[in-house]
């Protein structure tokens, strides 16, 4: 903070006339000076400024001091505008420490950053190392000024260089070795570089310390990029590349452009866009949104235009929802990232497309009509099972009220039922879960693979990463009617063909579902089969034949099948009675797929038209039926997965 008296100080020396005359053309008229109001872009003489006191304009009411002036003009804080002022009045101001605590203990590594950022840079243009990485920004069309204006550097391939140099400046071996610059791999005693040969990109915090850096190879290779390692002073999910960069236009434009990765940031910035952040290789965390809603509520969301850019998208959407922020979708043409997007078509595209921007939940909406999932009952299921997630995320009341009105308007439902929908959460989430939500494996940004262009994102991923269903961990499960199944066919060969039979006709079984609104679900919520590794295990004997050898079987496997696999063939014992188990596991099956019709229908009943609702009755009622008679009291096991 800076001491009172000093602000006032300032604040009484200030000449708010020559500060505010270098942003706009002021004329003296009698006492006071008069020009157009840089606010609301005025063309007339409408903004008045009082030598000694503050401004006003007289058309958008928009008033203030010197320090809110130059605060709202530059994007600075307050703190940063007194600095300004006082230093154009000639006072040099000082912030003091509010608690006259020490010194931060994380200064040491800030400095030892800075340095070594320092030295990357002077690798990049200075050495004869650095010709790759000067050829390889000339080949991206990155200008040197752009480039040290965003502190690029050069990590060379040659071991010794960096640790010359920073010993030479007193930074001995341990201490580069304990700030993860230098690595000494198991087994081996020489220390090395951890970042060489890349392309390097310091990373700031917001308020300009040097924490970090992510390294991108020069030519093809694994990783692409690498950042710095977890430590005290770098932590990838509460920093935001360029965020000690942007800040300050965040807060004059009032908005932040996210986008995925460094040379976004920089394609963007070269454009006089600043107010460009991204986070580092992985999904946007809580912290980061929060970082972000400290500077403004308005973020465009600017990723990728493929379908895991589209994943990212909605999935960062939820995060800044739920911490109260306004979310828009900028959507670039196919095939574009925002690097090759604004290298090509210029800033001026890029301000068309921000203009464009919808908000988020129109961007799904859109893309769900789009793709016909209003036009009929099982598909509006499943469209306002994609909606319902980022109506609960978004933590605005009003927000959350508009989102609620759009989508019961967009689904022809009453805004009440999707309210009583809306606090159902556990059972949305049950639904949305499929076999495959899996917690995010995506080596970065990028959220869990597939999901084509019609399908707007997975927005139900938070529940079901909650849910404790991972197929790999139901895999070991013990007593499942597939384990069973499959125990039985793989330990007893003359069960073989019977097993195949009684499987196909489960699958390709006409349940009497009486409506083609619930055949449609069948697929997405047929439960036979949950387990991907009991599947992929019985598909495999399926194709080789009961009498494979198994090696074959092995080599066809994933290693975390071949395990389960031999499990089960190791366990001849554990079956008594092969022909009663199987004909038991069978059932089990079948009352699985019957019970999650079951629930589908079900599930559709709140949305029927009242002329549907009778023929979904119907449909209802006979599953009941059948799902009775398969004793349903012996599949509670299923239950408890769920
Ligand atoms: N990223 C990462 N680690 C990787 C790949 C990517 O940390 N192995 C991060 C980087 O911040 C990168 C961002 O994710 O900038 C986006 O990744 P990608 O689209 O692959 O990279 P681009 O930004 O397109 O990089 P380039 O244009 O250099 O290929
Ligand atoms: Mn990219």
């Amino acid at each position: 903070m800076i001491p009172d008296d000093v602000v006032e100080q300032v604040s009484q020396q200030a000449d708010i006339v020559a500060v505010i005359g270098e942003h706009v053309r002021l004329k003296k008229v009698g006492s006071v000076f008069r020009g157009p109001c840089p606010f609301h872009q005025g063309t007339g003489p409408n903004f008045s400024v009082v030598p000694g006191g503050g401004y006003t304009c007289f058309v958008c009411g928009e008033k203030g001091s010197v320090f809110t002036f130059v605060q709202k003009r530059l994007g600075m804080s307050f703190v940063e505008a007194v600095k300004h002022v006082g230093a154009k009045a000639g006072i040099d101001v000082q912030e003091v420490d509010r608690k006259r605590e020490g010194p931060d203990p994380r200064e040491p590594m800030w400095e030892l950053h800075a340095t070594v950022s320092e030295f990357f840079q002077r690798t990049l243009w200075d050495s004869a190392a650095g010709a790759a990485a000067r050829d390889y920004l000339a080949s991206r069309e990155v200008p040197r000024p752009l480039a040290e204006r965003l502190g690029i550097g050069f990590a060379p391939r040659e071991i010794g260089t960096m640790r010359t140099y920073l010993n030479g400046l007193g930074y001995d071996d341990d201490r580069l070795h304990a700030a993860g610059l230098l690595t000494r791999r198991e087994d081996q005693e020489e220390l090395r570089p951890r970042f060489r040969d890349r392309l390097i990109f310091p990373i700031l915090d917001a308020s300009g310390h040097t924490v970090g850096f992510g390294g991108r190879l020069l030519g093809p290779g694994e990783p692409k990029y690498l950042n710095s390692a977890e430590s005290e002073i770098f932590s990838k999910g509460r920093l935001l590349y360029n965020l000690g960069g942007a800040r300050n236009a965040i807060r004059r434009d009032d908005r932040v452009i996210l986008v995925e990765g460094y040379f976004d940031v920089l394609r963007l910035v070269q454009a006089g866009i600043e107010c460009a952040v991204a986070p580092m290789g992985t999904a946007l965390t809580d912290q980061q949104a929060e970082l972000l809603g400290r500077y403004t509520r308005h973020v465009f969301v600017l990723y990728d235009s493929d379908a895991p850019g589209q994943k990212a998208t909605f999935r960062a959407a939820d995060v800044l929802l739920s911490k109260g922020l306004e979310v828009r979708v900028v959507t670039l043409p196919e095939g574009e990232d925002p690097d090759t997007f604004t290298r090509t078509k210029g800033a001026d595209a890029v301000h068309r497309l921000l203009e464009e921007a919808l908000d988020v939940f129109d961007r799904k909406v859109q893309l769900l009509e789009r793709a016909g999932w209003f036009a009929d009952l099982q598909h509006k299921r499943r469209a306002l099972d994609r909606l319902l997630p980022t109506i609960r995320a978004a933590s605005d009341p009003v927000t959350r009220d508009l989102y609620l009105a759009r989508a019961a308007e967009a689904a022809g439902v009453a805004r009440e039922v999707l309210l009583s929908e809306l606090h159902a959460v556990r059972r949305a989430a049950r639904r949305t879960a499929g076999p495959a939500a899996t917690a995010d494996r995506a080596p970065h940004g990028h959220g869990p693979g597939g999901g084509g262009p019609g399908d707007p994102g997975d927005p139900s991923h938070r529940e079901s990463a909650a849910l404790p269903l991972g197929p790999y961990r139901s895999s070991v499960e013990k007593g499942s009617a597939e384990q069973t199944l499959l125990r039985v066919l793989l330990t007893h060969p003359r069960w073989f063909d019977q097993i195949v039979e009684e499987v196909g006709k489960l699958e390709d079984e006409d349940l009497p579902s009486g409506s083609d609104a619930a055949d449609a679900l069948v697929d997405e919520h047929s439960g036979a089969w949950r387990d991907p590794v009991y599947r992929e295990i019985y598909d495999a004997v399926v194709d080789l034949g009961a009498d494979a050898a198994p090696e074959a079987l092995a080599e066809r496997l994933d290693p975390l099948a071949v395990r389960v696999y031999e499990d089960l063939r190791g366990e001849k014992d554990a079956v008594v009675d092969a022909s009663a188990s199987m004909t038991d596991a069978v059932r089990q099956l079948r009352a699985r797929g019957v019970d999650s019709r079951l629930r589908a229908l079900e599930s559709l009943l709140p949305l029927a038209a009242p002329g549907e609702k009778d023929a979904l009755n119907l449909a209802i009622k006979r599953l009941s039926d059948e799902k009775r008679s398969l004793g349903v009291q012996h599949w509670g096991s299923v239950r408890r997965r769920r």
